[in-house]
């Protein structure tokens, strides 16, 4: 593995409270050294950074691979190709495969896959319920020792409240996270708060979508409930009226909301409720999402549009709060190492810049290319991507 030394950009490390002129050396797969005007060593390839900024790798808490079970919609090799080009360096998987992912085999079977294939760092999300059809929980600690970094129904909401609250109970003294599909919304979350409130277990709250919803987690936060939230960067964006639009390709879960909703998000990204960004990826096939045979299949690509949508969703947010959003703070809900940029910590690095470019899903790498950002022009972009001390992308134009 070749040194890198990272040369020229704005360091922006929440972790450290850090921004400034820095550059960052990499050697066997870590940070070895932070400071400004670093002289390259022998044998050290040097990655220009002037104009762009530097930040801890962007880790996107909630996508779908959609293995094992569905390589027409997407698979390891190219949903992390698309999380690379996307600036992410490490993603979690949700277990809505086929089978699900809600048994130790099915995830060694995955970690081997992710091992041969995967472009990026992957974290599995395991079941709360077998099948995910909820009825019986999972066997939590066993899915934690093979690997689970939280445990969700996602894509479907775990119904029966006494299921939910037993299952809260079984994996109460495990560190990984719920991970909780809300639908119908305001109910499931204040259903789900009260659960999380009275078994003390840490609670994340998937694509938040509603003002209500909202309400009901600054209330829980404040009397003490253990509770964190998302937001997806098409519920930051877009309202029904693009369904309108759109048709079967605005198809969604949760819907998209009134404009009202919309502000109540974006006003949460910039008073701090909302503690991560996450673009709920969700692959699907062109007939699939047009709903030939049967209702429209619901979600976008995200993984590569995320950055510049986030950044023109909410323009006026400090970049140090955006980094900490992808970044620092799903590093420490996961529990999982990155987040930071300090000597020994992962050389896991998201090279990005301030340049305006318009979404072409022709030329994603993702095999879905349904996105409402199609044709929009969003005003920052990924120019590189480091895993592990190695370049895993890097934009065209910035290959000199
Ligand atoms: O739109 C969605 N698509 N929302 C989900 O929760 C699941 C996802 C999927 O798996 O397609």
């Amino acid at each position: 593995m070749t040194p890198l030394l990272i040369r020229g950009g704005r360091l922006v490390d929440p972790a450290a409270a850090l921004d400034s002129l820095c550059d960052v050396r990499l050697r066997d797969g870590v940070v070895v050294e932070v400071g400004p005007a670093l002289a390259a060593a022998r044998g050290e390839e040097v990655l220009s950074a002037a104009g762009a900024l530097v930040a801890p790798g962007f880790i996107d808490m909630h996508v779908h691979l959609r293995s094992p079970g569905f390589p027409e919609k997407e698979t390891i090799a190219t949903g992390t190709e698309a999380a690379v080009r996307g600036g992410f360096t490490a993603v979690a998987c949700m277990p809505n495969t086929r089978p699900a992912l809600d048994d130790p085999a099915v995830l060694r079977a995955l970690a081997e896959e992710i091992a041969r294939h995967a472009r990026c760092r992957v974290y599995p999300v395991a079941a709360i319920t077998r099948g995910r059809e909820g009825a019986v929980a999972c066997d939590f600690p066993a899915l934690a020792a093979s690997g689970a970094v939280a445990f969700s129904d996602d894509g479907d909401t775990v119904r029966a409240e006494r299921v939910m609250r037993e299952a809260a109970g079984l994996a109460r003294d495990l560190a990984q996270p719920f991970i909780a599909h809300c639908e119908p919304e305001e109910s499931i979350v204040a259903r789900d708060l009260a659960i999380a409130g009275e078994a003390r277990k840490a609670w994340h709250i998937a694509h938040v979508s509603t003002r209500g919803a909202l309400d009901r987690l600054r209330a829980a936060r404040a009397r003490g409930v253990p509770v964190t939230c998302e937001v997806t960067p098409h519920h930051l964006t877009f309202t029904r009226a693009l369904a309108a639009e759109l048709g079967a390709a605005a198809a969604v879960h949760p819907p998209l909301r009134d404009e009202d909703d919309r502000q109540a998000l974006v006003h949460a990204v910039r008073d701090g409720t909302i503690d991560a960004f996450a673009s709920d990826h969700a692959p699907h096939t062109a007939p699939e999402k047009l709903g030939s045979g049967g209702p429209p299949a619901p979600g976008f690509s995200g993984l590569e549009v995320a950055v510049g949508a986030y950044a023109a969703a909410v323009p006026d947010l400090p970049v140090m709060r955006f980094v900490r959003l992808l970044s620092t703070d799903p590093a420490r809900i996961l529990g999982i190492r990155g987040g930071s940029l300090q000597p020994g910590d992962p050389a896991d690095v998201t090279i990005f810049a301030e340049r305006a470019w318009t979404v072409d899903p022709a030329n994603f790498a993702s095999k879905g290319k349904c996105t409402p950002f199609s044709g929009r022009t969003l005003p920052r972009k990924v120019i590189a991507t480091i895993v592990g001390g190695v370049i895993a992308y890097r934009a065209p134009e910035w290959a000199a």
